[in-house]
């Protein structure tokens, strides 16, 4: 007999678990997308090349289009709906809207939960590609605009709201500093 090319798995999206009946070819942005209801993740190029379909998975970032659903049964997902917390925008969403970081708003949603993605990068010690000393006691290299603009680098906007992303970024970087 042959094998079943499905498999039932759990995704927990923005804190509600769904319980899915998934092709086994089927990508986390499409499930997303078409299962669960979360149209915020977008499909820009869908072969990992654009960055608009950028999620937190267990609070790392991912490309949702080069992930397969059934690799990731279990997993807390964090879509750009998520990302408010009790209907008010986070900080870094609100460096956004006052500083410009959007245009058409596309590739917003990625950019955000990239953003978000690569300030805990950040945080946590993670070089760059344009990190001078990466030796491990090495201290960490602030967060500067060349360092945003790299780690943000897999993010396209088409816009060319690129500035005002990099801004948004570094004041949401100060302020949570300030706050410690
Ligand atoms: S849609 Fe996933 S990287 Fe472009
Ligand atoms: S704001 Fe339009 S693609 Fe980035």
């Amino acid at each position: 007999m042959a094998e079943s090319t499905r498999s039932e798995i759990r995704l927990h999206v923005n804190g509600v678990t769904h319980r899915l009946d998934v092709d086994n070819r089927r990508t986390l942005l499409d499930a997303l997308r078409e299962d669960t209801g979360h149209t915020g993740p977008k499909k820009g190029c869908d072969r990992g090349q654009c960055g608009a379909c950028t999620v937190l998975l267990n609070g790392w970032r991912v490309v949702s289009c080069l992930t397969l659903a059934v690799a990731v049964d279990g997993s807390d997902i964090t879509t750009v709906e998520g990302l408010a917390h009790e209907g008010e925008l986070r900080p870094l969403q609100q460096s956004f809207v006052q500083l410009d970081g959007l245009q058409c708003g596309y590739c917003t949603p990625g950019q955000l939960c990239s953003a978000v993605g690569m300030l805990a990068e950040h945080a946590a010690g993670w070089p760059s590609a344009v990190t001078a000393d990466v030796s491990p006691d090495a201290p960490a290299r602030e967060l500067d605009a060349e360092e945003v603009r790299e780690r943000l680098s897999g993010n396209l906007c088409r816009c060319g709201a690129y500035p005002s992303i990099v801004r948004a970024v570094l004041e949401t970087a100060a302020r949570e500093e300030v706050a410690g």
